[in-house]
């Protein structure tokens, strides 16, 4: 075989492994493989391959690109509209076109900035993710009884980050089994999905969402509210088997809702 000719096998090689955007952690290959380019490692004619599965095309302008976004079946909820509208004016220059592929296209958006525009289409599926952890964390603190020992908040034993955390060897079964690890965990994470949860909802009232999607979001802000009020009581009134019930049920409500609202926003999607 000619160095070109296996040159040519292998480049295929890798164009085939390289699936279609459909969830966030495509998301997050976007952005390795934007910054493998970016830093040399990659070619063009590789990144090229890669970014065209991502619905970025090129233009005839050089360093700005044309976003390809799916509207399967051609249906076109109303705000669906809003958000390309506001993924336009944010990212974009000029009109938007629709087309006869059943897709929206978006023309000069500076390269660098794809991936911002590709996290905004999918950022509600973070959202799913972080709170299936929270609940994972809390079945944890459940079941070691970790809601009976630092019973302060924010503070535990008088500090943010609680000495004990790392008392047991081997480290990794801190995570498991050390009471103050656990329970810094789950607050900490349902920390970081109560602010993640915030943000999409202030995303959300500009533009403002309407119809199913703005009701998903409201509920999803107002019941994550609810479970961090619901776990901090716990925690202080030194676990009440009733407030523990609420908030177990909470968990279950605040996972279906940001279900919900992910279905609602994730429809928007780019067509590789
Ligand atoms: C997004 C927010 C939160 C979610 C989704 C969540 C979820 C959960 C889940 C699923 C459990 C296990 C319930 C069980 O199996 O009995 C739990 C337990 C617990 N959570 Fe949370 N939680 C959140 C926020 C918080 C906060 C902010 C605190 C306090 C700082 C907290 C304190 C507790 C405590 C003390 C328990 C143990 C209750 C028991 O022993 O039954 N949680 N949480």
């Amino acid at each position: 075989m000619s160095d070109a000719t296996s040159a040519q096998a292998l480049s295929r090689d890798w164009e085939t492994t390289i699936e279609p955007l459909s969830s966030l952690s495509d998301f997050e290959e976007y952005k390795a493989a934007y910054a493998s380019f970016t830093s040399g490692e990659w070619d063009d004619e590789r990144w090229t391959a890669f970014r065209l599965r991502f619905g970025v095309y090129g233009q005839l302008q050089p360093g700005v690109q044309m976003i390809r976004i799916k509207l399967p079946g051609g249906i076109l909820p109303i705000e669906w509209l809003r958000s390309i509208a506001a993924i336009n004016r944010k990212y974009a220059e000029g009109e938007a076109h629709i087309t006869t592929r059943q897709d929206f296209q978006l023309y000069f958006v500076p390269l660098a900035r794809t991936p911002d525009l590709l996290e905004e289409l999918y950022s509600a599926g973070l959202i799913v993710a972080l709170t299936f952890f929270t609940v994972l964390s809390g079945a944890f603190v459940a079941g070691l009884d970790a809601g009976m020992a630092y019973n302060t908040f924010p503070l535990m034993e008088g500090q943010l980050v609680p000495e004990a955390m790392f008392d047991m060897t081997p480290w990794a079964v801190n995570f498991f089994e050390n009471i103050a690890t656990v329970q810094f965990d789950h607050r900490l994470l349902a920390i970081i999905t109560f602010v993640a949860i915030v943000l999409l909802w202030l995303r959300g009232r500009n533009p403002a969402l309407s119809g199913r999607s703005a009701r998903a979001v409201h509920s999803l802000a107002m019941m994550a509210l609810v479970q961090v009020t619901l776990g901090i009581s716990t925690l202080l009134l030194f676990v009440p088997v009733s407030l523990a019930v609420l908030h177990q049920a909470g968990a279950l409500v605040l996972f279906t809702l940001a279900l919900w609202t992910a279905y609602e926003l994730r429809r928007l999607q780019p067509q590789g």
